[in-house]
C-alpha cells in the first residue's frame, strides 16, 4: 500500500512508495515510521481471489451439542466483520488521534487533515464529480433522514414498497409528500412504473429512493435506468447503497444518480460512520440537519434579545458536533483496501460464492429461495441471462450475477426463527432470520396472508418471516460448505435439540 506521509516539521506531503494511482490512498498524516508500521500491517493482505482477511475468523463458538466451532459469520448484510487491514490503520493512527476543525494543536491538526483526506478518499473511491461533496454521518439511515430534512418544501418522493424501512419511511416530514410504489417483478417493470408515476406526477421538486441492492433477495436494481427515468421527469434520485457499495464497485457519475448514501458497517469499518455523497444545492439551501457547533459560522444576540445564527456552507453545514474522526477514517480505509484487492476481482469471488449458495439451496427441494424478479433479474439489461436454459447451475449462474451476496430463503415445514437458532447452536453459523427491516417486502415476497410465527418447529400454515444468509469479501469458502451441509441436514433428519420460543424467538432449550 502507498502511503502519503507529512513531514513532521514541515506538514508537506510526500509520496511514501510508488507514485500514487487515481485511486489514491487516504493520505495519513503520520510520521514515516509510524506510517512504515500501517503500510506493512496492511500490505500484508493477499491478493484476491482469495478472501480478505477480516476479523473473527479464531472465534469459536459454544455448540449446544457439545464442542465447539469457528464461528461463520455469514450476517454480512447486518454487518461485516472488521478488515484486518482497517483494524491495523486505525490502531496506527489512534496515538495522533486528536480533535477535528478546533484544535490548534498539532494532533488536532493532523487528525484534521485525517478527517479530510478520508472525504477525499471516498469521493475518490465513489467517483464523485467536481462539485459534489461527501458528508459523514452515523449510517445509512442517518444520511437518508439528512437528506429527507433538506429536500425542498413541496417535494415528491418516489419509493418503491420493497425498500429498508430506512429508505422507506424518511419522507414522512412535513412538507414532504411520498408516493409509493407497488414491488415490480422485473426489473423493466420496475423502470416502468416509476416512467408512470413520474409522468402522472405534477409540476415541483421530486426525488426518487431506491436501493442499489436488495438487502432481502440481493437483487441488483437497473439503477442507472431508474435514473435516466428519473431525471428524464426532472426528479433527483438517491441510491441506497447500503448493500452495493460493500460488494460492487459503485461509481456516482457513471450511475448518474444524485446522492449515494451508504454505511461503514456493512463495508469492514464498523466505527459509527456512514456517507451521503452527491450534490450540493439542496443542502446548502437547507437548515443544518443537526443545529449546534461546528455547523454556525457566527452566532450572536439579536436585538430583539434572541440569537441569530450564520450558517457554514459546506459539509460542515451538516456535521454539527464533533466529527468522528476515527469512523471517517475506518471507512475511508475500506475504501482503499477493496480498491487495492482489486475490487472487480473481489465482486469476482463473491459471485462464485453466492453461486454455489444458490446451486447447494437448489437441490433442496424443501427450500424456497425468495426472489422479486425471478429469472427476469438481469437488472443491467445486459442480455447475459442464462437462466432460462432450464439447467439448474446455469440458474444459479446467471441468479448470481444480478444479485450480490445475500440470499433469503423459507423452508417447507419450517419456522424460519427455529432454523436459524439450530444453525447457531448446532453448526456454530450466524445468519439472520426475519423481516429484515422491510416488512412490506417480505409481504409482497411470501403473501401477506401468511400467519405471525408460532411456536418453534413446524409452523402451522407458514410463517412471515425468513432466513438470511450473506457473504462479502471475508468469506471462507468452508463457511459457505458448512452452511449447505447444516441446512442439508436439518432439513433431512431435522434439529439434534429442541428449542422453545422466548421473547418471540426460538433458542435452545436450557435442560435438553
Ligand atoms: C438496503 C439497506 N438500506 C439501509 C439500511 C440501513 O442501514 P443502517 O442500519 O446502517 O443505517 C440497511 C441495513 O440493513 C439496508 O440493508
Amino acid at each position: 500500500m502507498s502511503l502519503l506521509v507529512s513531514s513532521a516539521a514541515s506538514g508537506t506531503s510526500t509520496p511514501a512508495s510508488s507514485a500514487p494511482s487515481s485511486a489514491d490512498p487516504v493520505a495519513v498524516p503520520f510520521p514515516s515510521s509510524e506510517a512504515a508500521v500501517s503500510s506493512a500491517s496492511s500490505a500484508s493482505a493477499p491478493a484476491a481471489p482469495g478472501p480478505l482477511p477480516v476479523l473473527g475468523l479464531d472465534v469459536r463458538a459454544p455448540l449446544v451439542t457439545g464442542g465447539e466451532l469457528p464461528y461463520a459469520a455469514l450476517d454480512y448484510a447486518a454487518s461485516a466483520p472488521v478488515l484486518r487491514s482497517v483494524w491495523d490503520d486505525v490502531a496506527a493512527y489512534a496515538p495522533y488521534y486528536g480533535s477535528v476543525h478546533r484544535g490548534a494543536g498539532y494532533l488536532s491538526q493532523r487528525s484534521t487533515a485525517v478527517f479530510e483526506e478520508s472525504r477525499a478518499a471516498v469521493a475518490r473511491f465513489l467517483g464523485c464529480r467536481e462539485d459534489d461533496e461527501v458528508l459523514f454521518t452515523r449510517s445509512t439511515t442517518d444520511s437518508l433522514n439528512l437528506l429527507a430534512s433538506a429536500l425542498p418544501s413541496g417535494t415528491r418522493v418516489f419509493v418503491f414498497e420493497t425498500e429498508h424501512h430506512a429508505s422507506l419511511l424518511p419522507w414522512r416530514g412535513p412538507g414532504l409528500r411520498t408516493v409509493h410504489l407497488d414491488a415490480p417483478r422485473s426489473p423493466e417493470q420496475a423502470v416502468a412504473t416509476l416512467e408512470r408515476a413520474l409522468a402522472e406526477a405534477p409540476e415541483g421538486p421530486k426525488l426518487v429512493c431506491v436501493t442499489g441492492a436488495s438487502n432481502v433477495t440481493g437483487e441488483v436494481w437497473p439503477v442507472r435506468r431508474l435514473a435516466r427515468a428519473a431525471h428524464r421527469h426532472g426528479a433527483r434520485i438517491v441510491l441506497d447503497a447500503a448493500q452495493l457499495v460493500p460488494h460492487r464497485p459503485v461509481d456516482i457519475g457513471e450511475l448518474d444518480v444524485d446522492w449515494v448514501a451508504f454505511s461503514g458497517h456493512k463495508l469492514y469499518a464498523p466505527f459509527g460512520a456512514g456517507v451521503l455523497a452527491g450534490r450540493t444545492d439542496w443542502l446548502h439551501a437547507a437548515e443544518p440537519y443537526l443545529a449546534g457547533g461546528g455547523a454556525s459560522r457566527t452566532v450572536a444576540r439579536s436585538a430583539d434579545g434572541g440569537v441569530e445564527v450564520e450558517w457554514q456552507s459546506g459539509p460542515a453545514r451538516h456535521e454539527a458536533g464533533s466529527p468522528n474522526v476515527i469512523g471517517a477514517y475506518a471507512l475511508a480505509s475500506a475504501c482503499r483496501a477493496l480498491t487495492e484487492a482489486g475490487f472487480d476481482d473481489v465482486a469476482a469471488r463473491e459471485r462464485r460464492l453466492t453461486e454455489r449458495l444458490l446451486a447447494g439451496l437448489g437441490e433442496l427441494p424443501q427450500v424456497r429461495v425468495l426472489s422479486l424478479f425471478g429469472a427476469d433479474g438481469d437488472a443491467a439489461g445486459d442480455g447475459t441471462d442464462a437462466g432460462r436454459s432450464g439447467n439448474a447451475e446455469d440458474a444459479a449462474g446467471a441468479a448470481a450475477r444480478h444479485r450480490v451476496g445475500v440470499v433469503s430463503f423459507v423452508v417447507e415445514g419450517w419456522n424460519s426463527s427455529h432454523l436459524a437458532a439450530a444453525l447457531s447452536a448446532e453448526y456454530g453459523i450466524g445468519v439472520r432470520d426475519g423481516l429484515f427491516c422491510a416488512h412490506p417486502l417480505l409481504a409482497a415476497l411470501l403473501g401477506a396472508g401468511r400467519g405471525a410465527s408460532g411456536e418453534c418447529g413446524a409452523p402451522e400454515g407458514g410463517s412471515l418471516n425468513a432466513v438470511r444468509v450473506s457473504i462479502g469479501a471475508g468469506t471462507p469458502d468452508e463457511h459457505v460448505e458448512r452452511f449447505l451441509r447444516a441446512v442439508r441436514e436439518l432439513v433431512r433428519d431435522g434439529a439434534r435439540w429442541r428449542y422453545v420460543t422466548q421473547d418471540g424467538r426460538c433458542v435452545p432449550e436450557p435442560s435438553a
